[in-house]
């Protein structure tokens, strides 16, 4: 029995065979051309097929209002011997579907290279698959270590087979700008580049003395969104506020607390003292920052960051006592979440939804989705609370630890590991929320944290088969163990196609 990664919601395998070959035409209903396309060109490497459009085609792609209780994301599918039929409601539904079609075909189905000898073949199915959760996420640091925008899509089009819906990209921290902003280029500039990386987990260690850096251009980033969009996948931006703002602060001193100092675009690991001055001018910045993001990517939702904000700068600042006053604030801790409010009520005004990650000692308006990272606990307090949630719980979501303790597993988060099962095992709903809770927490994703983290082999092989188990819990809801490991086993063989490196 042919086996998938998410597993489908319901699905049956009667006898018999669909074989595509170079007379395969397809049919195509109206709306249906990005999922045709998608088709054509992830099976075009390794299989060469045609897949030619015709009104007489014995493949059907049909976008049917009739599958509405499906929602945004399902679809129908049935494969017969002499006719394959995919339907959905929406587009999405069908691109969904197309990466069903391509795992239930051989895995040399997914090679980069041409497979001459490989027969076609898709088995009989009937299978009608919806996901459990609409957030079902994958986050990507490039601001610790910068990678190009066509490993970028390489990523996308991973995350796609396993149908993941958000590729949050983290742009900017600390260490690094990647996002070009016209009305401040010192950003990318300046704040693009480090001089040297300190080695080792936070403040230890030697230093690489070798310059890291890059960023994209605006033309890059708005390819990257469309390149997702094609797949079903929206791209999530984050830009970091007030604080992991040092690259900027390098770039702008005067954005900060003391524009008197020069500051270099850090070097190393931790939670950095370094944070947004609370001025007027500090403010402007992240709205014309953000008109700029708005511009790029049309996500609903933008990430503003706003965790790890310390406090020590504003505790001696002119600029925060004079705020505290106006605002009627208790103390320097408070303007934390006051910065995010205001910049949270500025993409409200701009039709958009603020994302941060959970600080409990910053409290929220409700328009806030949060990300809860730091406290399993967390989850169910945000959700009762009243925010729309994305469960990031880093002891089962953060891929930057370990896979496992063994001595061969190369750098990592030091810490905590988090092993397949873990990820598997994570409800993204805590077992304690009440129906009302429940229906807030949107979702769960995956966070890659690249502090450790230089070149794609390395990404991919912290990143799978972690991911197949979160996108599976994701989409599929709760899954046998046993039954999990037996379809990965299968999956290998797909990740093998597509050289991913995912074996110790
Ligand atoms: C985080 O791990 N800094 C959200």
């Amino acid at each position: 029995m042919p086996t998938l990664i998410p597993r489908p919601t319901t699905a049956a395998f009667p006898p018999g065979r669909f074989t595509l070959d170079d007379h395969t035409n397809v049919r195509l209903g109206e709306g249906t051309e990005l999922a045709a396309d998608l088709l054509r060109s992830l099976l075009a490497p390794a299989t060469g097929l045609p897949l030619r459009p015709s009104p007489e085609g014995t493949f059907t792609l049909a976008l049917d209002p009739a599958q509405g209780h499906l929602g945004d994301e399902g679809y129908a599918l049935s494969v017969h011997p002499d006719a394959v039929l995919l339907r959905a409601a929406h587009p999405t539904g069908l691109l969904r579907g197309v990466q069903t079609i391509r795992q239930l075909l051989p895995p040399q189905a997914l090679s980069e290279t041409a497979e001459t000898d490989t027969a076609w073949i898709l088995p009989c199915a009937d299978i009608i698959d919806l996901p459990q959760h609409p957030w079902r996420g994958a986050m990507l640091d490039v601001a610790r270590h910068f990678q190009p925008v066509s490993y970028l899509r390489r990523y996308v089009d991973l995350l796609a087979l396993h149908k993941i819906s958000v590729f949050h990209l983290h742009l900017t921290d600390d260490q690094g700008w990647r996002m070009p902003v016209a009305a401040y280029p010192k950003l990318t500039e300046i704040g693009g580049y480090r001089t040297e990386t300190q080695q080792g987990p936070a403040g230890t260690g030697p230093y690489d003395g070798t310059p890291h850096g890059g960023s994209y251009t605006r033309s890059e980033l708005a390819d990257l969104v469309r390149y997702a969009a094609a797949r079903g996948v929206t791209v999530l931006p984050e830009i970091e506020m007030p604080g992991h703002v040092r690259a900027a602060l390098a770039a702008y001193p005067s954005l900060g607390n003391h524009p008197e100092r020069t500051l270099d675009v850090w070097t190393r690991w931790g939670v950095c003292d370094t944070v947004l001055g609370v001025h007027n001018e500090a403010l402007d910045f992240c709205y014309t920052v953000l008109d700029e993001v708005m511009d790029v990517f049309p996500s609903p939702y933008l990430h503003i960051g706003g965790e790890e904000c310390p406090t020590a700068e504003w505790n001696h600042s002119a600029d925060a006592r004079r705020r505290l006053a106006t605002e009627g604030l208790p103390d320097a801790r408070s303007l934390h979440g006051w910065f995010l409010a205001q910049i949270g009520g500025f993409l409200v005004r701009n039709g958009r939804r603020p994302v941060a990650w959970a600080e409990p000692d910053a409290e929220l308006p409700l328009d806030f989705t949060v990300m809860t990272w730091r406290d399993d606990a967390h989850t169910l307090a945000a959700a009762r609370r009243g925010h729309p949630v994305v469960n990031a719980y880093h002891r089962a979501t953060y891929l930057d630890y370990a896979r496992s303790g063994a001595p061969h597993e190369p750098p990592a988060q030091p810490g905590v590991v988090v092993d397949l099962r873990t990820v598997h095992a994570q409800d993204p709903v805590p077992a304690e929320a009440d129906a009302e809770a429940a229906g807030r927490v949107l979702g769960t994703q995956a966070q890659l944290w690249t502090e450790f983290v230089t070149t794609p082999a390395h990404i991919e092989y912290l990143t799978y088969p972690r991911l197949c188990a979160l996108a599976d819990r994701s989409w599929s809801g709760p899954t046998h163990w046993t039954d999990f490991q037996s379809r990965l086993s299968d999956h290998t063989a797909r990740l093998d196609a597509l050289g991913i490196p995912h074996h110790p």
